[in-house]
Formats: structure tokens, C-alpha cells, sequence
């Protein structure tokens, strides 16, 4: 959908939004209307969804020819195969008959048949087969396949793009691939996550929550999270095409763990160095992506919007290779999620409640803390891809990155807040 110059969504919201990509001292949260309106989701679909890199799982759920599984993002149903060739190939899941889902799940397949009225589709998603279509005038299979999608691995993950003349994802994510190259993440291990949460809330409010490390040393106040204060964030300059970014956060001691031991349980990523070892990593790739490093596991989150209020989530662990094999590994790594979600529970209640403030009238256009670094670099992130599609909707020539949108250098950091 396009907005359209009548609707509120008019220059001015456009122009309002200058005030978000500005350094953090000076600059303001997004619209809340950015975040519950419908009209603006749509607008959303054509800004980003449709155009950008979204994390769908793992290249190593697909290990073998014919193995197979569905995701959505942006109401959008997708398979991903392995096909006889060996080749990852991502479609859409909508029977080009009357549009029903052709595969749910995961799991093997030689082909998809539509359940409705079996029309076949091959692991290319060609249409291999359509019954009883013989007295159809002017039935063409040839051109009635699934929509086929771009596929891009990245460090083991999988990324899929509806636009055909997207650019490659990994040459604008050179410094996020290079801060967390030790980790060996094409190689690190770890299971299918269940399948994504459905929560109440805009899915920005989430990336946000992953992002913000002002809240650490506050609303996870306690012995689960304290050893990662909010006052040792340390946020590296990017490149203003980046499509990640990520903050370092120093820890009062070595290999910090979530757990009643507040040290890692598991086997350390062999190739750490010492600083690496004392911090935690926090990166987010949009709209889809967020990660925590520790030492000894990765989590990462996959988000998957559905509404302007809703969007669900899943998550997922990785772990070095051989992790898994040792004695205890599921009770210690139990000893890790049990504690992480109890912080994530933490988070979640304030997501919940977030959503239902940003939709008062009194909903601010807030200013940030230093430590926020992150949101405005998720802002600089969405504000610029809002500003293309705006231009495109009223026919203008997709602008490049428009200059006040470029991450202007950073301030150093000033010295550390006193910790309330
Ligand atoms: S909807 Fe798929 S075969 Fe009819
Ligand atoms: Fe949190």
C-alpha cells in the first residue's frame, strides 16, 4: 500500500522524522504512530518488508535434498528447501491456484501438493502438476509457479528477499560479520527452536528491548543481570550503509553466565580473546534479527511482524561445536534458559505495557540517554528506508541516503552516569 498525501502520514509526519536521526543527545523517539497504526504497518510492508534481508532459520535445517520448512514474516507465508540439486531455494507458500498454504511445518518432501485440489509443486516450486485442468482455456503451467524468493547465507543463518533486484546483505554487514567472527557461527551448533510466540506488540517494540542496554542495570536489577551494568556500553562508529549494528557491554568479571552462578556452564568458544571474554556482544540486524554473546552461547531472536500490535518471536541458541556431546549439557544449558527467561519475562511484561502507553494520547516523542545509543541507530536504520518509500510513493526518484539520515560521528561517550 501507498500512503497517500491526504492521509496524516502527509510531508510534515515525513519531515518530523528528521528529529530521531540526529545524535543521540539531541535526538527523539519515532511517532508513536509508527508503532499502532495499521496504515503505517502497511507502509511498512513496502518500506522494508518487501525489500529487505529477513532472517528465516538456519541452513542447517535443511541438511539434506528435500528437506523443507515454512515461516512468515510480514503476513507473508515462505517455504525454504533443499532441492534434488542441493540447492536452498525460498517461495512463497501460496498455491497460485486459489491460494492455499501448499506446506506447513517442516520436514521431507519430494514435492509440495496443495492439500485443496492438488496441484503439485517440485522443490524449485515449478508447477509440476495440476489435475482435471485440461478443458481450461489458455492453461499455461509455465508461468504459474510459487513466487520464488532471494536467498543469502550468512554466518549459518538463512536471509531471504522479496525484491529480485535487492543488493547482497553480507557486503554492508562487514563489521558486525568482523566483531563477532570468533564465535565461528557458520559452525556453532544448536536446535530447531520451537515455533514463534505470538505477543501483543508492535515488533519495533521488541527489536527496541533487544537493543537497549539502558535498562539492564534497572529493570533487571538483581543477581541474574548485575554483572552486566549499563554504564560499560561501548557503541562502535559503523558505516552509514550498515545493516546491523551492534554495542559491546563490559562485565564486572570474566565469562559471565545466566545462571545462579553468574559464570558460563558451557564450553567457551575456543577463539575468544580476553576482552571478548569480558563483555557481552548485543547485535541486531532489522527488522528481523537480534543476538547476545556470552562466552559459552549465543542467543538469538527471530522476529516475525504481523500488525502494526502484534508480531511473534522465536529463540533460538548455538553453542561450539561438540557443545552438546558433553556430560550434563542439557541440565547446565537448562541452568542458562531458566534464568534468561526469567529476565526475558521481565522484558516481555514491560513490551506489553509499552504498546498500550504508545497508544495514549499522551505518548511522547521521548528523548534518549547515551545509553541508547542503539535505538537511534535502529531510527537512522528505519528513517531512511521510510524516507525512500515515501519519495517512491509520490514518484520520486529513490533518493539515496539522504545526508541528515548518515550516522554523523559519534560523541564520546561522557563518563559514566552515577548508577541509579
Ligand atoms: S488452492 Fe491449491 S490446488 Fe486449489
Ligand atoms: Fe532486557
Amino acid at each position: 500500500m501507498t500512503l497517500a498525501p491526504s492521509t496524516r502520514f502527509d510531508e510534515a509526519f515525513f519531515d518530523s522524522l528528521a528529529s530521531s536521526v540526529g545524535p543521540v543527545e539531541t535526538a527523539r523517539s519515532l511517532p508513536p504512530a509508527c508503532y499502532t497504526d495499521q496504515d503505517f504497518y502497511a507502509f511498512e510492508k513496502e518500506a522494508i518488508f518487501y525489500r529487505e534481508w529477513l532472517c528465516v532459520g538456519r541452513e542447517s535445517w535443511l541438511a539434506s535434498p528435500g528437506d523443507y520448512f515454512t515461516t512468515t514474516h510480514a503476513n507473508e507465508p515462505m517455504i525454504l528447501a533443499r532441492g534434488k540439486d542441493g540447492v536452498i531455494r525460498a517461495m512463497s507458500a501460496v498455491c497460485q491456484h486459489r491460494a492455499m498454504l501448499v506446506a506447513e511445518g517442516h520436514g521431507h518432501a519430494k514435492a509440495f501438493v496443495c492439500p485443496y485440489h492438488h496441484w503439485t509443486y517440485g522443490l524449485d516450486g515449478k508447477l509440476v502438476g495440476a489435475p482435471a485442468m485440461e478443458r481450461t482455456c489458455d492453461f499455461d503451467r509455465k508461468g504459474l509457479g510459487l513466487p520464488s524468493f532471494k536467498v543469502e547465507i550468512w554466518n549459518g543463518f538463512l536471509f531471504v528477499n522479496m525484491d529480485p533486484e535487492a543488493a547482497p546483505l553480507a557486503p554492508r554487514l562487514a563489521d558486525v560479520t568482523e566483531a563477532l567472527a570468533n564465535y565461528d557461527l557458520h559452525l556453532a551448533e544448536g536446535p530447531r527452536p520451537d515455533p514463534p510466540t505470538r505477543y501483543p506488540w508492535n515488533w519495533k517494540v521488541m527489536m527496541e528491548n533487544n537493543n537497549d542496554g539502558y535498562h539492564a542495570t534497572r529493570l533487571h536489577r538483581g543477581p541474574l543481570h548485575d554483572f552486566i551494568p549499563s554504564e560499560l556500553a561501548t557503541f562502535p562508529d559503523l558505516p552509514a550503509d550498515t545493516a546491523g549494528y551492534f554495542r559491546f557491554n563490559g562485565t564486572l568479571h570474566p565469562d559471565v553466565g545466566f545462571n545462579a552462578l553468574q559464570k558460563a556452564v558451557l564450553p567457551i568458544f575456543p577463539k575468544l580473546t580476553e576482552a571478548q571474554r569480558n563483555q557481552v556482544l548485543f547485535v541486531n540486524i532489522p527488522p528481523t534479527l537480534s543476538f547476545v554473546f556470552l562466552s559459552d552461547f549465543v542467543l538469538y531472536l527471530t522476529l516475525h511482524a504481523e500488525s502494526a500490535g502484534a508480531h511473534a518471536m522465536s529463540i533460538g541458541w548455538l553453542v561450539r561445536p561438540g557443545a552438546m556431546e558433553e556430560p550434563l549439557f542439557d541440565a547446565r544449558m537448562a541452568m542458562n534458559m531458566s534464568a534468561a527467561m526469567e529476565i526475558t519475562a521481565q522484558d516481555l511484561h514491560v513490551d506489553e505495557l509499552v504498546q498500550i502507553g504508545l497508544q495514549s494520547k499522551f505518548a511522547p516523542r521521548g528523548r534518549y540517554s547515551w545509553q541508547e545509543q542503539a535505538q537511534r541507530d535502529l531510527n537512522v536504520w528505519l528513517v531512511e528506508r521510510y524516507r525512500r518509500a515515501w519519495a517512491r510513493s509520490k514518484g520520486e526518484a529513490p533518493a539515496a541516503p539522504a545526508a541528515s539520515s548518515a550516522p554523523p560521528a559519534r560523541q564520546t561517550a561522557p563518563e559514566p552516569a552515577v548508577v541509579d
